[in-house]
């Protein structure tokens, strides 16, 4: 078996993962956003000039990943997301084609035809009506036609391994994401209870929005840039200590 590639779906970022030679491991990360605007051929010369990744499809004009999160904020708007929830967001008519461009950034193609590419699922929700089926399927449909083959791996079974290993991966993985806490209880690599729960960051940026009044995009900006949960410093910092 040749080299294997690692990709992290997640509802707020997409992380690509792969060994160099030396084994060490090579990770690229990008906000899982993307922001639709009014672009003309000026337009369209300044993104190219500041290196803003975008992409056409169709008539549209779509700023991906992380230069969507910062204009979104620059222009009071809501990033526009492939997921919701941990899954592919059901009321985004371009989250596929979208989700499929974003890949492409953060893994690139293939070393090798029919390279194996593992990626991370969420376990079916306990406090929400819906499973993952059709996310699995889109992401392996994507990675499919990127030219790899992919196998969906729960993610917080990929806790364990990821951190375990010196406790012969026993023990308790749990992932705190964007739309779901993912938690995993493995004895000996094998995964005996795995569940996801679907209140997480978005719950909380959702619930500061609304207290404060503004964007919940903007909420994510205010809760990422650092607070201490213990001493907020001012009425934004305290709506996320208490949504928290
Ligand atoms: N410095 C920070 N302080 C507080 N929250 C943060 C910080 N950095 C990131 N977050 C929050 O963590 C969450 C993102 O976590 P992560 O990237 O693991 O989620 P994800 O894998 O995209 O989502 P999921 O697995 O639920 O689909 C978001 O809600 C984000 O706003
Ligand atoms: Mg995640």
């Amino acid at each position: 078996m040749g080299k294997v590639k690692g990709l992290d779906v997640g509802t707020m970022n997409l992380v690509g993962a792969e060994q160099d030679d030396k084994g060490k491991i090579k990770l690229k990360l990008m906000r899982h956003t993307f922001l639709d605007i009014e672009a003309n051929a000026f337009t369209l010369n300044m993104l190219k000039k500041q290196k803003v990744q975008y992409a056409e499809l169709g008539k549209k004009v779509y700023v991906l990943g992380d230069s969507a999160f910062e204009l979104a904020n620059i222009m009071n708007k809501v990033v526009r997301r492939p997921m919701q929830d941990g899954v592919m967001s059901p009321g985004e008519a371009d989250a596929v084609p979208i989700f499929a461009l974003l890949v492409e950034a953060v893994l690139g193609k293939p070393d090798f035809k029919d390279q194996l590419c593992y990626f991370s699922v969420p376990a079916d929700p306990v406090d929400a009506n819906f499973n993952i089926v059709y996310h699995t399927s889109v992401i392996q449909g994507a990675l499919k036609n990127l030219g790899y083959i992919g196998k969906p791996m729960n993610e917080g079974h990929a806790v364990v391994f990821a951190e375990l290993g010196d406790k012969d991966f026993t023990g308790i993985g749990i992932s705190a994401g964007g739309g779901m806490f993912n938690i995993c209880v493995s004895y000996k690599t094998i995964p005996a209870i795995s569940f996801a729960t679907s209140r997480a960051g978005d719950w909380v940026d959702r619930n500061v929005a609304q207290v404060l009044g503004i964007k919940t995009t903007r909420a994510t900006a205010i809760k990422e840039k650092g607070i201490n949960i213990n001493k907020p410093a001012n009425r934004e910092e305290e709506a996320v200590c208490i949504a928290i």
